[in-house]
Parts: C-alpha cells; sequence; structure tokens
C-alpha cells in the first residue's frame, strides 16, 4: 500500500486495520472530472475512499474503483446507509443498492449517516446482520454524540468501530473526541479542514505553518493524526491532495498541538445532529 503503509493505519476495536487518513469522495458532479480528480487521489496515494449513498457519486466511483488494476483488498471503501434508507429492510436493501453501485461484493466499513430517533435501533441491528453475513468488515456511525451512542450501547450487540464527526480546529468535538476513546471507538473526521472554512487563514495556524515550513492544511491533518482521530480531506486538485497526504514524516510538539485545540470555538459547518433526530422529513 504505497503511502498507506503500516504507519497510518489504525486497528480498530473489531481487529480491522483502517488507513488514519483518506480520500472524501465527495466530488461536485457538475464541475469536476471523477475520474481525473480519483486517478490523481491514487496516485498520490490515497487507498480510503469515502462515500454515502446520498452523495450520488456511488456509481461514478465504483466504475472507476473497477477500471484500476488492483485487487480488492488494496483499497478500503466505507460507505453510509442515509436518513431516507433507514429501517431493517430498508437499509439492507439500500446496502444492495450500495454494493450494486459501487460494483463490489463487500464493503470495508458501513456507517449509519446520521441518528434517526424512530428507526434507531432497527437500522444498527440490520448493520449488525451485515457484519454477521460477512458483507461488512467493520460498522460504525456518524454523527452519534454521547446521548445517540448511550442509546445505541443499550440494546446494541457489536459496538460501533468508528464514528466520522465533524472535527476541524474551530470545531475540534473533543468532548465527543474523549467519550469515544473511553468506549474503544475511532474517532474519524469530516470536513477536517472546516469544508475550506476560515481555519485556512488563522493566524496562529499560518504562523505554525511558518515555523514547520508547511501548509496550513498539513498542520491541521497533523494535528488530527497526532490527537489519534482518522481524517479524510477531500480535494480536487492534484498539488492538494499529494499535499494532504505528506503528513507522517514530521510532527508537531506537544505544546504547538495544544495552541491548536485551544482554538476550539463552537463553530460548526454544518447542523448538530439533534437538530433533525427527530424528524420524519429525511
Ligand atoms: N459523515 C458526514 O455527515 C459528512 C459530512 C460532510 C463531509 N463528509 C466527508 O468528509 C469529506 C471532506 O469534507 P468536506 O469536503 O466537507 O471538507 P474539507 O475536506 O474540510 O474541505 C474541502 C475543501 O477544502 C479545500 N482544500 C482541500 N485541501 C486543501 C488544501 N491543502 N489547501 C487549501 N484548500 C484545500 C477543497 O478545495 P479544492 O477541492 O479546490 O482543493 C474543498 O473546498 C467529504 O468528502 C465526505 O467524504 C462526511
Amino acid at each position: 500500500m504505497t503511502k498507506n503503509d503500516g504507519k497510518n493505519l489504525t486497528r480498530l476495536n473489531n481487529g480491522s486495520e483502517m488507513p488514519m487518513l483518506g480520500f472524501g469522495a465527495v466530488l461536485e458532479t457538475d464541475v469536476v472530472d471523477f475520474n481525473e480528480t480519483y486517478t490523481h487521489a491514487w496516485q498520490a496515494g490515497y487507498r480510503l475512499y469515502d462515500t454515502a449513498s446520498s452523495y450520488g457519486n456511488q456509481i461514478a466511483l465504483g466504475k472507476w474503483l473497477k477500471s484500476l488494476d488492483c485487487k480488492r483488498e488494496d483499497y478500503w471503501l466505507t460507505s453510509k446507509v442515509a436518513q431516507y434508507e433507514q429501517g431493517y429492510k430498508e437499509t439492507l436493501s439500500a446496502f444492495e443498492k450500495t454494493l450494486k453501485e459501487l460494483q463490489t461484493d463487500y464493503l470495508d466499513l458501513y456507517l449509519i449517516h446520521w441518528p434517526k430517533e424512530k428507526t434507531f435501533f432497527e437500522t444498527w441491528k440490520a448493520l449488525e446482520h451485515l457484519y454477521d453475513e460477512g458483507l461488512v468488515r467493520a460498522i460504525g456511525v456518524s454523527n452519534f454524540e454521547a446521548n445517540h451512542l448511550d442509546r445505541l450501547l443499550t440494546k446494541a450487540k457489536i459496538v460501533p468501530a468508528v464514528d466520522q464527526l465533524e472535527t476541524h480546529p474551530y470545531f475540534s468535538n473533543h468532548v465527543t473526541h474523549a467519550y469515544l476513546k473511553k468506549l474503544g471507538i475511532q474517532h474519524q473526521a469530516w470536513s477536517p479542514l472546516g469544508h475550506k472554512g476560515a481555519e485556512l487563514n488563522d493566524p496562529t495556524l499560518e504562523k505554525l505553518a511558518q515555523k514547520y515550513n508547511k501548509t496550513i492544511a498539513q498542520i491541521i491533518l497533523r494535528w488530527q493524526y497526532q490527537n489519534g482521530v482518522a481524517t479524510i480531506p477531500k480535494s480536487t486538485n492534484a498539488q492538494r491532495q499529494r499535499e494532504n497526504i505528506d503528513i507522517f514524516d514530521w510532527q508537531l510538539t506537544a505544546a504547538d498541538i495544544e495552541s491548536i485545540d485551544l482554538l476550539q470555538k463552537g463553530e460548526r459547518v454544518m447542523g448538530a445532529p439533534d437538530a433533525n433526530y427527530s424528524e420524519d422529513k429525511w
């Protein structure tokens, strides 16, 4: 596995080894050439691809993955069951559709995209069934905070392996991070660069970028890595893709990590998970 070898794999609570840094595969369909973007990502060394049925890119991603001259076990594939697909039977059929679209016979990781109150346990039961059947190597959740995890664990047979959460310097999700650590669940950051937000111009991060002769994006991604947070930055630009994965042969000091931890302001780029938890509209 080129750049995703050994030193950036994390062992999940079921023994699976997942790359700590992967490619956030959401792309703007109208402005981007999928094949070219994914090919550049592959060439840069990305071996984890993060998608979801709601992203509308599974068919394109599946077609591109099929065209690669490699074995299926050479890359990690994550997808997610959408809010409007949740429920026991519904999740099983959504999963079948996802496998077809991605042209694969298994996923490495299948996540509940957002918690949904009404079908909460049924959806997890479906994921456990898929895991027992060997159709997914690991199961997990996304946008689950402590209250959702506590509820899930009252009935779950399997503890989620991963929780994918909004995480960037202005929204470090440190409270949930500490809870996940206690439960043995791997924290994975979505929008790790703050969705190209203000962090990319932050003066503290700018100073650190100068000190280490790195870019601000690299400082942020390295901070996540050293804090034990797996991450999935997205870029459509080949140079920035290479930059984002080039964070494994240098390190930040403990004091510099702490100075980034202090940037936390609780500023989300998307709504809180509880905002739509009880809604039926999704
Ligand atoms: N589970 C969930 O609910 C959830 C929600 C949102 C996202 N996600 C996942 O997280 C992935 C990443 O999230 P995201 O796309 O929202 O945000 P992101 O990775 O934080 O930021 C992407 C933005 O930053 C820019 N960028 C990337 N690398 C850069 C660099 N080195 N320097 C400067 N700008 C850079 C990109 O522009 P260019 O493309 O022009 O480089 C793009 O506009 C998604 O693809 C998806 O897989 C999951």
